[in-house]
């Protein structure tokens, strides 16, 4: 295939991701990482499965960034996962060494790519690799919202036993505990969930979406999310890769909208392919408002202490 992808970091949420690229058929896909042997082990692995699945990108994986080269798109995976207790701020120091790393090198050999940031906390890291790399905010974008969405419309299925796809909502600012679900965008089948779904009810599956990945953490002991995570992750790259001008939740560069200025927070937008080509401003209430600038007010003072 004369298209690539680069999946920086071949762990859990990396790899998964090369694996449903695959299953796409997309582009081929070169998975990065320090590790010796493991991602082009994890590579071969999911080259061998491409005659059974029928799919014909080819998995190649590296320790060498200049591998990298001529990417159409970026996907920044790397970086420490939580463990039960963490917040993902806790991560924030750890991760953004890795990052600045990752950054320069896309800088250098993947100049034109569009780069989806997934490595946590995610919207102080998504803000520091556009910083690091320059490039244009459209051109540079963090996967959270749809994680955050798919979350919320599961709990919301699971409580109504009807279609997963039926369901649709909206999960807007930072990738932690100052998420703000909105419950009076979610609908099943355009129908509101307010008429479905009891006031008290809508409340605690909110909650539960607010900290959905960390009952994972606690569940797995060892680590973090990484099915849904890498699944939203692929929604959007097809997105851009295949021009689908899809509205969906990311972490968007804010520059006045929403009250928000100079700082990445999950938003509406539409992908496609100039990456962020639209953010659209729903008229919010004003506690949904509070909270989304709220979330924000958090991320200006994390992205104080990486000096910015
Ligand atoms: C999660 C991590 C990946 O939400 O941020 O599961």
């Amino acid at each position: 295939m004369n298209k690539k992808i680069a999946v920086i970091g071949a762990g859990n949420v990396g790899a998964t991701t090369a694996m449903y690229l695959a299953e796409a058929n997309l582009a081929d896909i070169v998975m990065v990482d320090i590790i010796e042997g493991m991602p082009q082990g994890k590579a071969l692995d999911l080259s061998q499965a491409g005659p059974v699945r029928a799919y014909n990108s080819m998995v190649y994986g590296t320790n060498d960034y200049k591998d990298i080269k001529g990417a159409d798109i970026v996907i920044m995976t790397a970086g420490l996962p939580r463990k039960p207790g963490m917040s993902r701020e806790d991560l924030l120091n750890m991760n953004a060494d890795i990052i600045k790393t990752a950054a320069t090198n896309i800088k250098k050999h993947a100049p034109k790519s569009f780069v989806i940031v997934v490595s946590n906390p995610l919207d102080i890291m998504t803000y520091h690799m556009q910083k690091v790399t320059g490039f244009p905010s459209n051109r540079v974008f963090g996967q959270a919202g749809v994680l955050d969405s798919t979350r919320f419309c599961t709990f919301v299925a699971m409580e109504l036993g009807v279609a997963m796809t039926d369901v649709q909502s909206m999960v807007l600012g930072g990738h932690g505990d100052t998420m703000v679900p909105l419950p009076r965008y979610t609908t099943v089948a355009g129908i509101p969930i307010s008429e479905l779904i009891p006031a008290d009810r809508i409340k605690e599956i909110s909650e539960r979406t607010r900290n959905g990945g960390g009952e994972i953490v606690k569940l797995l002991k060892t680590g973090s999310a990484y099915y849904a995570p890498a699944a939203a992750t692929v929604g959007m790259c097809k997105a851009v890769f295949n021009d689908e001008k899809r509205l969906l939740p990311a972490s968007a560069y804010l520059t006045g909208e929403y009250g928000i200025n100079d700082i990445y927070i999950g938003v509406p937008v539409v992908l496609g392919a100039n990456g962020v080509e639209k953010i659209i401003e729903l008229k919010l209430n004003k506690s949904e408002l509070t909270a989304l600038q709220n979330s924000a007010k958090t991320y200006k003072e994390h992205l104080q202490v990486l000096g910015y």
